[in-house]
């Protein structure tokens, strides 16, 4: 059972708890967080990082709840974004300029020059031409652009799916190794740009270190040399990418993790340390509360069909990744079944062939280890309203976000378009 659930008098708590209650208040489909997961999550990364200088920013693509982002700043994160709208987000929960680098392979005018009003403390660019319309917007505002340059450092990558990894070469991420003296050199020639990063993202759940190990090596090469070259570089960025066990998997030795990205920062000297992680802080904090609507068999097969499905949760039909499922309640007996969801795709499910308790009509089923790119990347196809998330803390919770209505799917909708001649 992942860490904060337990099953206490026959039903399955996140801390103290009883999920019954929070579907009884808040209904289901429900995604539900424990907050001392996430503060537990964030002391062992940084235990980890302890003996250089280092800041956790938190990669908010994984979940932007705003409460979580209230938990995660209390708790001494950053934060890294990707978006204009990340960034709204990130403001809006608390976090200042300071805390905030900015990413993202395409960033549009718009959010460069969002970027630059408040006042971040990196943007990372991926490309000789982003610098340059980076370096126009800094000289019209009349400001300097703390700017890291996102290098591919063309490593092999592990990881459970290929969608996933991004450092290997001929990604579209970041700037080919090949290339990356010469874009840092334009920007050392250039005065609206103050050069004071290298950084790379391998990619995202990566169980082996080694690209980790060969990515920093070829970071801290690129920053001496732009250094000798006159660069201030103030910061090492080694991206995000730490696993989670999502079935019976060991949880990663964040030690060893640790102990090769502080050696690079120790190697180089005078730099502090910049993780973004996103799944590690928060996977493991989520779960989502499903109600089984029906269970029927068809061509020899048990299906459950449950109130929630790919519109909550996309990660099994998008990435064939696996969740843990199961039964909130006692359920007698067990069974070989196809947990899916409503929406009208065969690539609807939360998990196929899967032994699970007999759970029939009413009972509640928990898909496990969903904090990470679960709401996140929800949708609301088949017009399914969002869903509701609730944050418990120790033996408190209060829904933090409201379970969309009908009328929000209409909220942007034009009843009176104003038509426009060509
Ligand atoms: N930094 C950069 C530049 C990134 O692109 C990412 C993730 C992160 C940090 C955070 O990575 P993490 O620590 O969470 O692995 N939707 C996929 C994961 C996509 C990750 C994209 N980039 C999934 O559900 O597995």
């Amino acid at each position: 059972m992942p860490a904060g659930i337990a099953r206490r008098d026959g039903v399955l708590h996140v801390d103290d708890v009883p999920l019954p209650a929070i579907a009884a208040g808040a209904g289901t489909a429900t995604y539900v967080y424990s907050a001392s997961v996430i503060r537990e999550r964030v002391a062992r990364l940084t235990a980890a990082l302890d003996g250089v200088p280092h800041r956790v920013h938190y990669s908010l693509k994984a979940n932007a709840n705003g409460a979580i982002l209230r938990v995660l700043r209390e708790a001494g994160c950053g934060v890294d974004v990707v978006s204009g709208g990340e960034l709204h987000r990130a403001l809006h929960a608390g976090f200042t300029g300071r805390d905030i680098v900015f990413g993202g392979v395409g960033k549009t005018q718009r959010e460069l020059k969002e970027a630059l009003d408040a006042g971040v403390k990196l943007i990372n660019v991926e490309s000789d031409s982003e610098l340059r319309l980076l370096a126009a917007l800094a000289a019209a505002r009349g400001v300097v652009a703390p700017v890291g340059l996102r290098i591919n450092p063309e490593v092999d990558v592990e990881n459970a799916h290929h969608y996933i990894a991004t450092g290997e070469k001929g990604h579209k991420f970041g700037i080919g190794l090949p290339d990356a003296l010469r874009v840092g050199r334009e920007a050392l020639a250039m005065p609206s740009i103050r050069l004071v990063a290298v950084d790379m993202h391998v990619g995202s759940q990566l169980h082996s270190f080694e690209a980790y190990r060969e990515g920093m090596s070829r970071l801290v090469e690129l920053a001496r040399t732009l250094r000798a070259d006159g660069a201030p570089i103030e910061y090492l960025d080694a991206g995000g990418g730490l696993p989670v066990p999502y079935g019976d998997e060991e949880e990663p030795d964040v030690a060893a993790y640790g102990a090769i990205v502080r050696q690079a920062t120790a190697a180089l000297g005078g730099v502090e340390l910049l993780v973004e992680h996103g799944r590690y802080l928060v996977a493991a904090s989520g779960s989502l509360l499903t109600r089984v609507l029906y269970r029927k068999e068809s061509g020899h097969k048990t299906y459950v069909i449950c109130d929630a499905g790919m519109t909550e949760l996309i990660r099994p039909s998008h990435y064939d990744a696996y969740h843990q499922i199961d039964a909130v309640g006692d359920v007698p007996g067990r069974m070989t079944a196809d947990v899916v969801g409503p929406v009208c795709e065969t690539g609807d499910f939360l998990g196929l062939d899967r032994e699970i308790p007999a759970v029939g009509p009413g009972d509640l089923l928990v898909v496990h280890t969903v904090g990470a790119y679960g709401v996140a990347m929800a949708s609301r196809y088949n017009a399914r309203p969002l869903a509701a998330e609730v944050l418990v803390d120790g033996s408190r919770w209060a829904v933090v976000t409201a379970r969309e209505q009908y009328a929000d799917l209409l909220r942007h909708e034009v009843a009176s378009p104003q038509w426009q001649e060509a």
